[in-house]
């Protein structure tokens, strides 16, 4: 498995999202969002997702590459959930009523870093604007250190069914070394009290790459992971984006796993996962074999947006709110300012805080949804594929400009398998897909764009 993903190791788009959010441009207006979120009500999928941003945290991980601020006085949150619901109002009165909410996820920061009553005045002002599926997924990630078995019972009550914890490592000395405060109780107690009040898909994120970490101690990670079975468990490769934030040079006085180190933990947690009752879901995600992500994969309806792995049944076009949500509409999308003060300044002076976007020409949406189709379920069927857009085979491989040449490596290898219909990727391939992906990216030029490496 090494040599695979050494041989593939090729600085390609991570595609979160086609175009990449790179591609987004401020000549996208609130004027044209306005126009794809009324025409959203007649496109697929119809189900509404809903993302919320709490940016807040009550400490700055070092390590961080999420869009944080450090907890402000009760005035500023008081103001920017005011703002967020004032945001909510405004778009919702554009979306018809009969679409059903499928899914809500709350991210951040740490969306339980503010008060409980903020939380609730948001789930309240959404339940008033839209009407909920009654199978919708409600989902917030939970930072450890601040989540109390009382915070777990407020958030059942709200609705929220879903939690997702961020532990990424057993250790005190590694969260020492990234600034970060252990959980309040211990994780497996958390996690069988979220079970118990009905939590589905509980899930836990490790980070690998973290300073202090060896391969001994992220194994031990993973086995006190696995011993925990929370149904998911993502390991997240650490992103070094000094650029973005400054804090992660403050670790450099660590010692950090090199790179070979770094890939023997993704090789470890794939085998170790793989041999303790967990399916590979994507190269970084694991899921319990009865998880709805893992019924999802084997029946090919996986999908995946800026939230995560999702099923179909769940999967709606994406409106997002708070300070730099991205809203994934299936003709745009919209990305609103990313500083908090900017947002609540221009939620309170215009009602819409759009700051860049992009909307998609019908090329670029087949395009897109091959590239979802590959990296989430492996599979596409030519004919059916360009079905879907009222085209034929041909046009397909001229709009994707795919050409049995461009993975012919990967075919050698044993990575995909290509018939005159279809093309499929082998379990193995799975795991470099982001390669198989980029032979229909028609925009895609090598060494164009510096895209971060498989690992
Ligand atoms: C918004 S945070 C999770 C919620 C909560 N704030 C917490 O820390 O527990 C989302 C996840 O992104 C991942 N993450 C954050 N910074 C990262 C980085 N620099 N590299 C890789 N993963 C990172 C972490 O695994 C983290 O749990
Ligand atoms: S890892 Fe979580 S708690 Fe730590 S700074 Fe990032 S968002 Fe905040």
């Amino acid at each position: 498995m090494e040599e695979i993903f050494q041989k593939y190791d090729k600085a390609v788009p991570r595609y979160t999202s086609y175009p990449p959010a790179t591609a987004f441009n401020t000549a996208f207006t609130k004027d044209e969002f306005v126009k794809h979120i009324i025409r959203s009500n007649t496109d697929e999928p119809s189900g509404v997702s809903i993302y919320i941003h709490i940016p807040f945290c009550t400490q700055r991980c070092h390590f961080c590459g999420c869009n944080t601020a450090l907890y402000q006085s009760e005035n500023v949150v008081r103001r920017y959930v005011d703002c967020v619901k004032k945001e909510i109002r405004e778009v919702a009165q554009l979306i018809d009523k009969r679409r059903p909410v499928t899914q809500i996820s709350w991210g951040g920061g740490t969306p339980n870093s503010i008060d409980f009553g903020y939380i609730r005045q948001i789930m309240d002002t959404l339940r008033e604007e839209f009407t909920f599926a009654p199978y919708a997924e409600i989902a917030m990630e939970c930072s450890p250190a601040y989540l109390d078995y009382a915070d777990v019972d407020s958030l059942s009550e709200m609705g929220f069914n879903r939690v997702s914890l961020g532990i990424q490592d057993f250790h005190k000395e590694v969260l020492d070394a990234i600034n970060r405060q252990g959980p309040k109780h211990p994780v497996e107690d958390m996690l069988a009290y979220l079970r118990a009040k009905g939590f589905k898909g509980l899930n836990i994120d490790l980070v690998y790459g973290l300073p202090l970490q060896t391969i001994e101690s992220f194994a031990e990670n993973l086995s006190i992971a696995a011993a925990m079975k929370p149904d998911r468990i993502a390991t997240f490769s650490y992103a070094h984006i000094p650029w973005f934030n400054p804090a992660q040079k403050l670790m450099e006085k660590h010692r950090f796993p090199e790179p070979a180190e770094k890939l023997k933990m993704l090789v470890s947690a794939i085998n170790y996962f793989s041999q303790n009752g967990y399916d590979v879901i994507g190269m970084d995600h694991f899921a319990l074999a009865d998880d709805e992500l893992t019924i999802a994969k084997r029946t090919g309806n996986l999908h995946r947006n800026f939230q995560g792995y999702n099923t179909r049944k769940t999967t709606g076009q994406v409106y997002a709110f708070g300070a730099s949500g991205i809203s994934q509409l299936n003709s745009c999308f919209a990305q609103n300012v990313k500083s908090f003060d900017q947002y609540m300044n221009k939620i309170e002076q215009e009602g819409w805080a759009i700051e860049r976007g992009y909307a998609l020409s019908s090329d670029e949406m087949l395009i897109r949804d091959t590239i979802n189709e590959i990296m989430c379920n492996g599979y596409i069927h030519f004919t059916g594929m360009a079905g879907k857009y009222h085209l034929n085979k041909d046009d397909f491989f001229k709009i994707t400009r795919f050409s049995p040449d461009k993975i012919e490596d990967m075919l050698q290898d044993g990575l995909v398998e290509l018939t005159d219909t279809s093309l499929s990727v082998t379990a193995t391939g799975m795991l470099v897909v982001r390669n198989v992906a980029v032979a229909f990216d028609p925009a895609f030029v090598p060494g164009l764009n510096q895209y971060s490496r498989t690992i």
